[in-house]
């Protein structure tokens, strides 16, 4: 974690800036995003791709982190983005990435967000059904447009990573059934709305068991595309996903280089462009969450820490029982003596424990931690469930940083409901 270092004097520090200075500013819990670590990282899958001999694009999976400054970064590093929702789209359009370089993924996208997206322009739509190649020559019809489609095919591979975020199984719910996709994408040709512009192909996110389920995958997307280019039909390009994991604690993680040679063995003979839509490997490393203690308790016969963050924030470690680092911010804690904690968030649900027998310091109130690689599904999965405002997000940037997005206020929580006439005044 190059971005983050211990400094003696600072405590835990993100590029230039002491974390415990932003906690201090902004308050917990906050999260916490390094744009060089974005930047570097993207950087990391470009070259890796660029030097394996591939013409890739890479396309930033939104739903990872859609925040706008973070988008903006990316964007300004010639990333694309890949959006399931008129939300997402939105949002990459307004952090400044061109409609050109915006995939629409997703297993039900709506007329409305099929017309939104052709009405923008955009690079392509990966359908994932024929029903949905059928709504999308409709709306394209219907507003005189070409609609650029990419069949996404359901592989049957295994990605064995958490199952409930494997998608490339024939029992999952996406793509179209790999015995199907061949019909269906010369139904596509002879539709007058559709363009074809290729197959796409995501097996799951957090895939950290080598190369095999991505070969696999890739390669049952190569075999179909040279049947289809036998019969004449047209392929611009080839999309292969995102998914690539990362160490969250020991787990030995493939590298960019790794996933590059995978797709240049399978899919680099057919000479076509390729898209690659990582979210986690990008910005997962590059974000920490910021949580206060709120008190230590002891329990019958554990340490319980009771921070000021909670499942409502990040919800990984309560949906998917996934580890987070917890590091204290105080350079003094930082070397002293550990013991082990169930680190918990004051959520009235057991569920909302991020850690169990954690080494780790005395925390007394107020003491200060990081959660390590939030900036992935951290921030976009949190919720305002026991009516808790959405935490502060900021970025760093070298020795900068700003409030990207403000602590939701108590305010704006309560402001957009009605409480009907007919209930009359409160007794
Ligand atoms: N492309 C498609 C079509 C996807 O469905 C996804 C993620 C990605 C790309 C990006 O995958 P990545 O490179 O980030 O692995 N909330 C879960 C992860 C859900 C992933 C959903 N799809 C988590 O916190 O682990």
């Amino acid at each position: 974690r190059p971005h983050l270092r211990a400094h003696v004097l600072d405590g835990l520090v993100m590029d230039d800036v002491p974390l415990v200075n932003i906690a201090r500013e902004a308050g917990t819990p906050t999260w916490v995003y390094s744009a060089a670590t974005l930047r570097r990282r993207h950087a990391a899958l470009r070259d890796a791709l660029r030097e394996a001999g591939l013409a890739a694009s890479i396309h930033f999976a939104a739903k990872a982190n859609d925040s706008l400054a973070v988008l903006r970064v990316l964007g300004d590093e010639g990333a694309g983005a890949d959006v399931v929702s008129e939300g997402e789209l939105r949002a990459a359009r307004a952090a400044g990435i061109p409609a050109s370089r915006i995939v629409f993924s997703g297993v039900g996208k709506s007329a409305r967000e099929i017309a939104l997206a052709l009405e923008e322009g955009i690079l392509q739509i990966n359908a994932e059904s024929a029903e949905e190649v059928e709504r999308i020559a409709e709306v394209a019809a219907a507003t005189g447009r070409e609609a650029p489609v990419t069949l996404r095919i359901n592989p049957d591979v295994d990605a064995r990573t958490h199952a409930k975020i494997s998608t490339g199984l024939a029992e999952n719910k996406f793509g179209i059934a790999y015995g199907d996709a061949a019909a269906l994408y010369a139904r596509m040709a002879s539709l007058p709305g559709i363009r074809p512009t290729g197959l796409a192909v995501h097996i799951g996110s957090q895939i950290t068991e080598g190369m095999a389920a991505y070969r696999a995958a890739y390669a049952r997307v190569a075999d179909l595309a040279r049947a289809l280019l036998a019969r004449g039909l047209p392929i611009e390009r080839l999309d292969c996903g995102g998914g690539l994991g990362i160490p969250y604690r020991d787990e030995i993680a493939p590298t960019p280089a790794a996933l590059a040679g995978a797709i240049r063995a399978t899919l680099g003979p057919l000479g076509l462009p390729v898209m690659l839509e990582p979210g986690r490997w990008i910005a997962g490393p590059a974000g920490v969450l910021l949580a206060s203690v709120v008190l230590q308790k002891r329990g019958q016969n554990r340490r319980f820490v009771v921070l000021d963050a909670a499942m409502n924030d990040l919800v990984r470690p309560a949906m998917y029982e996934a580890w987070h680092g917890i590091l204290p911010l105080a350079p003094d804690a930082l070397h002293a003596p550990l013991a082990p904690a169930d680190v918990v968030g004051p959520v009235c649900e057991t569920g909302d424990t991020f850690a169990r027998g954690r080494a780790l310091p005395d925390l007394p109130p107020g003491a200060l931690v990081a959660f390590l690689d939030a900036g992935a599904y951290g921030a976009t999965m949190s919720s305002t469930y026991n009516a808790r405002p959405l935490a502060a997000e900021v970025l760093v940037d070298g020795h900068r940083w700003a409030v990207t997005r403000p602590r939701q206020s108590h305010e704006a929580l309560l402001a957009n409901q009605v409480v009907p006439d007919w209930l009359g005044a409160a007794a």
